[in-house]
């Protein structure tokens, strides 16, 4: 039987949550992350580890028939390949940096600049946008130090939390785009192959699904009922049974992580009482 070929980054900031998003949608894989590939059980899936900047050739090639890469890699690499799904995590920037001591005014301040980084397309996407000309210095790791040893007076590069940045004595000064984790995928898979990989984004999909949302109950008193049912639209609309009490109802329903305190704080205020939230495992959309 055929079996979907996903790459997956070897080791960095990827592939732990990679793996644990296959995991928890059901994908064991039959060792850890030490082999070059590994086999799932139960589900027609084999993993291949490799570097990130790989991938997105890898897959456009067929050698992997998906892909999860930061959506940096994807962007850089323009290989001919389509982003079919955003994971949401492994979220960073692509962001260029000066020396914290140095003025900034706008983009025009690069002009004529030394930029180092390992992102030379999208920079150079990105300075054409804003009709700046600057010297791209291609270098492939290491990026931060490249102002302070002098062979560039900015640098172009991800960031995440920003300690980097902070350890080398540099400041952000322009975002050129937002970056997450997202699955990519070969433009010339057979049928059989676009089966499996329908099956594993409705497992993603759940996943996902699952850890933006919670299961709310709550005890509602009648007169404000409607008022708090408007507030938690729920999956189709919330289930809602009279209590042993006169004049009071059980409410449960699904929330929105995104917007939960803000609904919470409302439900208190309408009257809300015995709030409970709990975690949904799986959410099938
Ligand atoms: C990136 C980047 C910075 C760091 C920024 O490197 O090159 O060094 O992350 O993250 P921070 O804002 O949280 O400090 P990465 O760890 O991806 O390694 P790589 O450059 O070797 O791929
Ligand atoms: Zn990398």
């Amino acid at each position: 039987m055929e079996k979907i070929r996903i790459a997956i980054q070897k080791s960095g900031r990827l592939s732990e949550k990679s793996l644990s998003l296959l995991k928890e949608a059901g994908i064991s894989l039959d060792n850890g992350s030490r082999k070059l590939r590994s086999e799932a059980r139960f589900f027609p899936l084999e993993v291949i580890f490799l570097r990130d900047d790989d991938i997105p050739q890898y897959v456009e090639d067929g050698v992997a028939h998906i892909g999860i890469v930061g959506e940096n890699e994807y962007a850089e690499k323009a290989c001919e390949v389509d982003l079919i799904e955003r994971l949401g995590y492994s979220r960073c920037k692509l962001s260029i940096a000066i020396p914290k001591s140095e003025s900034y005014r706008g983009v025009e301040d690069l002009e004529g600049k030394r930029i180092a980084t390992s992102y030379p397309v999208i920079l150079k996407n990105f300075l054409a946008e804003h009709g700046v000309s600057a010297d791209i210095h291609f270098l492939s790791g290491s990026v931060e130090i490249a102002p302070s040893i002098g062979v560039a007076d900015a640098i172009f590069d991800i960031v995440s939390s920003g300690s980097t940045l902070i350890s080398n004595g540099l400041k952000e000064v322009e975002v050129a785009m937002k970056s997450e984790a997202v699955v990519i995928a070969n433009r010339d898979l057979d049928d059989d192959i676009q089966a499996i990989l329908a099956k594993l984004l409705f497992r993603i999909r759940s996943v996902m699904a699952a850890s933006s949302n919670k299961y709310i109950l709550l005890n509602a008193p009648n007169d404000k009922l409607q008022e708090i049912i408007s507030l938690l639209p729920g999956m189709k609309s919330p289930t809602v049974m009279p209590l042993a009490e006169e004049g009071w109802s059980s409410v449960h329903s699904v929330l929105r992580e995104s917007t939960f305190w803000e609904v919470i704080d409302r439900l208190k205020e309408l009257g809300a009482q015995g709030i409970l939230v709990i975690p949904i495992e799986k959410m099938i959309v």
